[in-house]
């Protein structure tokens, strides 16, 4: 006696879109195959996760910003956080990213769960549903997956040209592309520190491609949203970015993606803001109102603890003087391993674009997936994207440095 089969269709309740979605993030299930392979006793070089670790890869933290955040009272981690975020967390982002420009009071600030959550209002509030977004050929691959969830899309321009310089003629051209078929754009730069590639433009590129977003702000409304998410480990390079694009404001709407996870070691606590520089006040109000608006219906608040940590870290001069030291320790060390790698990479004749600083580089490989294989076989576990396979230099120690060029070289990338 056979068991009776169903006849009946299993009916598909997903919508079209959504029915063959990827169950894992291609990052997260290498480093599960990484971890579990070293739980079964290999020796395995995990470089897959962006999160700084320690020389013994314990995560790296800030002790101040454990101190601050387990003391703080249980009601301001309990509390609902008001919609747009805590008024004194708020206003210390803003001031933080602005003040030294004198330009802390043009901001419009929303809290937003990390940075992510600052991408996700930005494609929301200042793309038409359905337009395209512009990003460089090197990405962090979630910009798509936000575009999508929220209903954009996202196109690239070639990042780098012949000599490995920030390609603004490919960036120029795609702009134009793209403000000729939406007249209005918007553009996400990952500058300083890259991720993947590492790359942080200098002062030419940072003026030449200010020069582009000007040139097309009379055809429609620019946005520019610069994922500064690791912008406290190139600290100097942030300040170019600002002070140069600041500039543009008034004209091209200048946002700032701001992140807790890596300022502050506080990942999990999912701290970000959304900045928006606009120094028109009757602007400011309205896109305040948008944003806090995005924030209601997408995410309701933020988590209360982490901000009023965060808020209380920045306002607190003692507080704050401890946490520039500690943030300090943590860019050394990865300073070190940037050291290290680019002096043994360049010997091994590795091909990568400019790294000096951050928490990944990227090394070119004409079939990354198959890259990313052959080093698995060799117990080495790196993040194969478009090109390239990416190098998280933050969670990797010297001698671990050495096995992932060696690897590189041997599997010949
Ligand atoms: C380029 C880039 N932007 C933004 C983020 C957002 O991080 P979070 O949402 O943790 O602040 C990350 C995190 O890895 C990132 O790499």
């Amino acid at each position: 006696m056979g068991c009776k089969r169903s006849l009946t269709a299993v009916m598909e309740f997903l919508i079209t879109s959504r029915q063959s979605r990827p169950g894992d993030d291609p990052i997260f299930s290498l480093n599960a195959e990484a971890t579990a392979r070293a739980k079964a006793g290999e020796d395995i070089v995990n470089a897959t996760i962006g999160a700084l670790l320690s020389d013994d890869r314990a995560l790296a933290i800030m002790p101040t910003v454990a101190e601050t955040l387990s003391t703080l009272p249980f009601s301001a981690v309990a509390s609902y956080a008001p919609i747009p975020g805590r008024e004194d967390y708020r206003k210390a982002i803003a001031a933080d990213l602005l003040a030294g420009f004198g330009l802390a009071d043009q901001a419009a600030c929303v809290a937003t769960p990390g940075g992510t959550g600052a991408l996700r209002i930005a494609f929301d509030d200042f793309l038409e549903p359905g337009q395209v977004a512009l990003t460089s050929s090197y990405f962090w691959a979630p910009y798509r997956t936000i575009a999508e969830e929220s209903g954009r899309d996202l196109t690239t321009f070639e990042m780098f040209d012949g000599v490995g310089r920030f390609n603004v003629e490919a960036f120029d051209q795609k702009l134009d592309e793209l403000m000729g078929k939406q007249r209005r754009a918007l553009v996400l730069l990952n500058t300083p520190c890259h991720n993947p590639t590492g790359y942080s433009l200098d002062q030419a590129e940072l003026d030449a491609t200010a020069g582009v977003l000007a040139k097309y702000a009379d055809r429609g409304p620019v946005t520019l949203v610069l994922d500064v998410a690791y912008g406290y480990f190139h600290p100097e390079s942030l300040d170019r970015c600002i002070a140069t694009f600041a500039k543009l404001a008034g004209r091209v709407l200048v946002l700032f993606a701001w992140s807790g996870s890596k300022a502050f070691a506080l990942y999990g606590q999912r701290i970000g803001a959304l900045v928006a520089l606009c120094p028109e006040p009757e602007q400011r109000q309205r896109i305040t109102n948008a944003i806090t608006y995005s924030c209601r219906g997408i995410w309701s608040n933020c988590n209360a603890g982490g901000m009023a940590a965060v808020a209380r870290l920045l306002a607190d001069e003692t507080l704050h003087a401890r946490v520039l030291a500690e943030r300090a320790e943590l860019v050394a060390l990865l300073a070190k391993r940037v050291d290290f790698w680019n002096e043994h990479a360049a010997a091994a004749g590795l091909r990568y674009p400019r790294y000096d600083g951050g928490f990944f580089t990227t090394v070119y490989s004409a079939d990354p997936k198959k890259t990313s294989r052959a080093l698995t076989e060799r117990g080495v576990f790196l993040v194969p994207t478009a090109g390239a396979v990416r190098v998280a230099v933050c969670a990797v120690n010297e001698q671990q440095i050495a096995r992932i060029v060696e690897a590189l070289r041997a599997v010949g990338a």
